[in-house]
């Protein structure tokens, strides 16, 4: 049974690849130390076993009103926004296809509405890494920031439905 938890040492973080060897990097080398000193959290997908399947890292981040989309931008007059940054996504190569992008994205949305009911953030924002992967988080409700289109925004109340 698949489960998703916070990153630890009895996780086989070497054995993972997505195919992208910046987010295996990022998993193996630095993952655990930015949770340690508080900069991102990760979350592994697991079936029980050290194997990751897939994982994402959440961390926080300020935005302006003129990078979010409209009508949102018009909602928020000021500068300085909060919002959770979705800052990896990755699923490992053999295990890709089968769901678990959609089920650890949905992890990732569901962390942030908590994210939101304790702190008050405006959404879930996201640097595609391409073009695929913007198409892959357009599915999911993410708009594209003016001008910047690999930069995607999930508003609050998309969160908040999907919860
Ligand atoms: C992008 C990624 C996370 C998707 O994970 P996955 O487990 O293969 O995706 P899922 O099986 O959950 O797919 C969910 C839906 O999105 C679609 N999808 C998956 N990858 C897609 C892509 N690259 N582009 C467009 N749509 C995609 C699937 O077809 C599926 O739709 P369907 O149910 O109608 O068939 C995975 O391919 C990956 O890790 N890629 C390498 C790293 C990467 O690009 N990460 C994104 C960082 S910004």
């Amino acid at each position: 049974m698949p489960e998703i938890t916070l990153l630890d040492r009895s996780h086989d973080r070497a054995g993972f690849d997505c195919g992208v060897p910046e987010l295996n990097a990022f998993l193996k080398a630095t993952a655990r130390q930015h949770a340690q000193k508080g900069i991102s959290r990760t979350f592994v997908l697991t079936d029980g076993t050290p194997a990751i399947l897939g994982f994402f890292t959440l961390t926080l981040c300020e935005l302006y009103s003129e990078q979010l989309p409209p009508p949102h931008a018009r909602k928020y007059p000021f500068h300085g926004l909060p919002a959770v940054r979705l800052a990896r996504l990755a699923v490992s190569r053999k295990e890709q296809k089968k769901g678990y992008g959609e089920l650890l994205l949905a992890e990732a949305v569901h962390r942030t509405a908590l994210i939101a009911e304790q702190a008050g953030v405006t959404g879930l924002f996201v640097d595609a890494k391409d073009d695929a992967a913007r198409q892959f988080y357009e599915r999911y409700g993410f708009r594209a920031i003016p001008g910047h289109f690999l930069q995607l925004f999930l508003p609050i109340e998309t969160v908040r439905a999907a919860n």
